[in-house]
């Protein structure tokens, strides 16, 4: 039994049905070389018992960061509900199985984009100019076709270990907000009251 996994999966479907914007993505944070905070948005991929999904490209900066240092938040906020979760734990790389089938189904631009980071220049790196950009993509969009493309060996899954989750809930009528920490200990989730 992990009721706050459970939690958390029921409040995404409900995002999910009240079309809230960010019901597909969550907040990844890490810690750049110089101990720089650095945040974007992904895709979350799968929220399972002990860990979430994500797919990300070993040519990026973030999975520079994820290698020397694997601790991570991920934040879930979920306007339609009022409900924040601000999740800890470890980054570790998922085999290659696990993305084989999404990576078939992303859209062509995507896959190509990731061959573009093999071949031209890494994700976040800069180019000359939009112009510049494009025609590269171009140049390789050209050669590759779409019926072969094979995942490209950097498009990578990775899991984050899940240690501690937060939840923050505003729907409180009139009461002070309910907020819970869940810490993963021994193989189980133990709650904690804090003050919101
Ligand atoms: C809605 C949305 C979804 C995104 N999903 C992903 C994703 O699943 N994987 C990914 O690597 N980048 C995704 N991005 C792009 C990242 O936010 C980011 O710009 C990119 O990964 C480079 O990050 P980095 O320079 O921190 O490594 C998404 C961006 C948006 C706005």
């Amino acid at each position: 039994m992990t009721p706050i996994i459970d939690e958390i999966r029921a409040h995404r479907i409900e995002a999910f049905e009240s079309k809230d914007n960010n019901a597909p993505v969550c907040f990844l944070a890490t810690n750049d070389a110089q101990g720089q905070p650095q945040v974007r948005t992904l895709v979350l991929r799968e929220i399972n018992d002990t860990d979430l999904t994500l797919f990300i490209n070993a040519s990026s900066p973030k999975w520079e960061q994820l290698q020397s240092n694997p601790q991570c938040q991920v934040l879930l906020w979920y306007a339609t509900l009022n409900i924040q979760y601000r999740i800890t734990g470890k980054a570790e790389l998922l085999p290659t199985s696990a993305i084989t089938d999404n990576w078939h189904k992303r859209p062509h631009r995507a896959k190509v984009l990731d061959y573009f980071y093999d071949t031209v220049a890494p994700q976040s790196s800069t180019m000359a100019s939009r112009d510049a950009l494009l025609q590269r993509f171009d140049e390789i969009n050209r050669k590759l076709s779409p019926e072969e493309l094979q995942p490209s060996p950097a498009a990578l899954g990775i899991r984050i270990l899940l240690e501690q989750i937060e939840r923050l809930d505003l729907t409180e009528d009139g009461l002070p907000h309910l907020r819970q920490r869940f810490d993963f200990i021994n193989g189980g989730w133990s709650e904690t009251t804090l003050v919101p």
